[in-house]
């Protein structure tokens, strides 16, 4: 019965699995996106590991790609074009590595070198050379049978049609990736969902010409079928393909050791964004051909390389609701609530919607099923709605024109730098006449780059402006902690947490303090300035009474816009008593005026590992202060490279290498004692 129902539901699942195939490949229009592709490929191989009675024709180990077309020739590849197995984190790379080191059996233990290479995701090509010449170009179609495109192919600028070079082998294949840049992509209006798809679309074309008309290019990185080729590391096969006229990706290395591969990955994957191609993770091959050698592949796949997959950042879902939000500075931001999904491996169930016009622009509405973004640390975000899945009854989204906190009227300012009205609307209230803006402003009040309270985070923050502990930023310090132990979820225990960490941030620096404040327009860069242009908080508080404001535009920096702001600022009863209660209530360090012949000038300094009793935020500072420098890699301009517990040794060895001096934690320290 079990074996029945186990039969049943693999069947359905390469059932599903053929259709996306089918969708990928021959229509070059995706049902799934890939990662969900990739897990539910990954599935159907598990559950037949699982029960080994399952394999059927169609399994995912034995299918590559899909059948070749029927518009074009079939013409078998000489070698195979095999697929990759997917890693998605470091352990996978782990045991990767390790299931190639068991299968190997070497006695001595060495370090694999791998060729780490970008993973452009394009389609791959096949071109077959002979005594120099281009003479057939192939599709990759189902890995065994490809489409003869040569003609297509020959359009392609970055494709040679014959090779010169002495050392170019008497017949190999040439493989690598067709791809279309994005920038020629954005000139495509509208033809295709997204790059990959173009690509493919105009290799396909009937018509040559059709092809030449769409900016194609071809990266190079492997062979299929090769005769007389002297070469024995795929590192010197890639420099060898540059040699011969082929392009290759400027991003591939040779690396060694996982942590490696992983800190490329990294690398790389915050360069993706800024890249003019797609790239959706990076190939690890082990570089040596006679280790290849010996490895050889598994069903469809070579056992001497993976590629690493990037997380993919977008997926689909239905917009819920939409809620206005209000930020610190009345800012009115739509926040579409979605059903939750899961991108990247993260749960989203918020997206914002940025403004007004968006809503109008994208004609997004509620009930809608959307196409949502979450890339890199960038909010998610709304790309595009399926009309054709839309509830013929719903009905446009109405943006509020009252502030939905406090009723106020809400406005769009004319800015008159762009000399336009801005796209975002606020709420016209005095600020902490409204709640939600009150609220706003006491979380930014204890965040980190202000006050940094531990322990009163957002939502407790809510918590206590409901209960009426706190309704401005003074009452922090003012707290009754009475009130506080007798609530829900509060001991005696964090109640004195709490109130040791309020307690321990009462001195704060003058420029964290003006940021604290929360004076549109006075950001961490402004505050900075302010601070050192007026010192002192007295000097701040007495540009009410001095009404000296314009003084301020004598800081480098400092422009129509901030002292405005800041005058309106001054302007307000709530603002100028919240200023004075906090005069009395914290202690606001004067600012240090840097000199530039303080005892560490000229001298430059790195850290590497953790440092004991300090963040390496207040040791930048006390270096700074000194008149020292920072600097974030060790090279002849370093002066001295402190070490504090669990040092990078790559760094020691590098500042060993290049005679830097090497200081422990309280050798540097000690140094600071002496010269201030
Ligand atoms: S090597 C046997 N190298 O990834 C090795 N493939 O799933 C297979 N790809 O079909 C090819 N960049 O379209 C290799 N530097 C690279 C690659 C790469 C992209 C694609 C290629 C292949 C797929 C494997």
């Amino acid at each position: 019965m079990k074996k029945k129902k186990i039969e049943k539901e693999y069947n359905e699942k390469i059932k599903k699995l053929v259709k996306f195939n089918k969708f990928y490949y021959e229509h070059n229009n995706p049902l799934i996106d890939d990662r969900d592709y990739d897990n539910f490929k990954k599935d159907i191989l598990d559950l037949e590991n699982k029960y080994s009675y399952l394999k059927n024709r169609n399994s995912p180990s034995l299918i590559v790609g899909f059948k070749p077309s029927k518009n074009f020739k079939k013409v078998s590849h000489k070698v195979p074009m095999l697929s990759l197995a997917n890693a998605f984190d470091k352990e996978d790379l782990v045991n990767f590595e390790k299931k190639i080191m068991n299968y190997l059996n070497q006695k001595i233990p060495f370090e694999i070198e791998y060729s780490a290479e970008p993973k452009i995701d394009g389609i791959s090509a096949s071109l077959s050379y002979k005594d120099g010449n281009l003479v057939t170009g192939l599709s990759r179609g189902d890995g065994k049978e490809g489409e003869d495109i040569t003609q297509n192919l020959k359009t392609i600028d970055d494709i040679p049609h014959s090779i010169l070079s002495k050392d170019f082998p008497e017949e190999i294949d040439i493989r690598g990736e067709i791809f279309i840049q994005n920038n020629d992509f954005k000139k495509l209006i509208n033809k295709f969902a997204n790059p990959r798809n173009a690509a493919s679309g105009s290799l396909r074309q009937k018509n040559p010409l059709e092809t030449k008309k769409i900016p194609l290019k071809f990266i190079a990185y492997t062979f299929g079928f090769e005769k007389g080729m002297k070469i024995s590391k795929q590192s010197d096969f890639l420099i060898k393909l540059k040699e011969w006229g082929f392009k290759t990706n400027p991003l591939n290395k040779t690396l060694k050791g996982i942590q490696n591969l992983m800190k490329n990955y990294k690398e790389i994957e915050n360069k993706r964004g800024s890249l003019d191609f797609d790239i959706d993770g990076i190939v690890y091959k082990i570089n040596d051909f006679k280790l290849q050698k010996r490895l050889g592949n598994v069903a469809n796949a070579p056992r001497w390389a993976v590629a690493h997959k990037f997380s993919a950042n977008n997926g689909v879902s239905k917009i819920e609701n939409i809620e206005i939000q209000i930020g610190r500075t009345g800012a009115l931001t739509p926040v579409a609530k979605i059903k939750p999904i899961n991108i990247g491996g993260v749960t989203v169930s918020n997206a914002t919607l940025h403004n007004e016009e968006e809503i109008i622009r994208k004609d997004i509405r509620i009930g809608d099923t959307v196409l949502i973004e979450r890339a890199g640390d960038v909010i998610p975000h709304v790309i595009s709605v399926d009309l054709k899945l839309r509830d013929t009854k719903s009905k446009k989204f109405i943006f509020p024109l009252d502030c939905p906190s406090c009723g106020s009227k809400t406005i769009k300012e004319y800015n008159s730098l762009t000399k336009k009205q801005d796209a975002v609307r606020r709420c016209t209230s005095d600020g902490f006449e409204c709640e939600k803006i009150s609220i706003e402003k006491i979380k930014h009040f204890v965040s980190k780059e202000a006050f940094n309270i531990d322990g009163l985070g957002k939502k407790i923050v809510e918590n206590f402006w409901k209960l009426n502990l706190i309704r401005l930023p003074q009452d922090i310090f003012k707290l009754d902690y009475t009130k506080v132990e007798n609530l829900d979820g509060w001991g005696k225990q964090s109640v004195s947490n709490l109130k040791y960490s309020i307690n321990l941030k009462k001195t704060i620096t003058f420029e964290k303090f003006i940021f604290a404040l929360g004076i549109r327009h006075i950001g961490l860069e402004n505050a900075k300035l302010i601070s050192k242009n007026l010192v002192s908080i007295k000097n701040f508080v007495s540009l009410s009474k001095t009404k000296k404001f314009d003084d301020l535009i004598n800081i480098d920096g400092i422009g129509d816009t901030q002292i405005n702001s800041i005058k309106n600022f001054f302007s307000n009863k709530t603002n100028l008593k919240m200023l004075n209660d906090l005069s009395r209530l914290v202690k606001v360090k004067d600012a240090v005026l840097l000199k530039d012949d303080g005892l560490l000038s000229n001298k430059s300094f790195m850290f590497t590992g953790k440092l004991t009793g300090i963040s390496r935020a207040e040791a930048k500072s006390l270096i700074e202060d000194n008149s020292g420098s920072i600097v974030s890699n060790v090279s002849k301009k370093l002066d001295y490279l402190v070490v504090g517990e669990k040092p990078t040794k790559r760094k020691i060895d590098l500042a060993n290498d290049l005679k830097i001096k090497i200081l422990s934690q309280s050798e540097w320290l000690k140094m600071l004692n002496e010269t201030s």
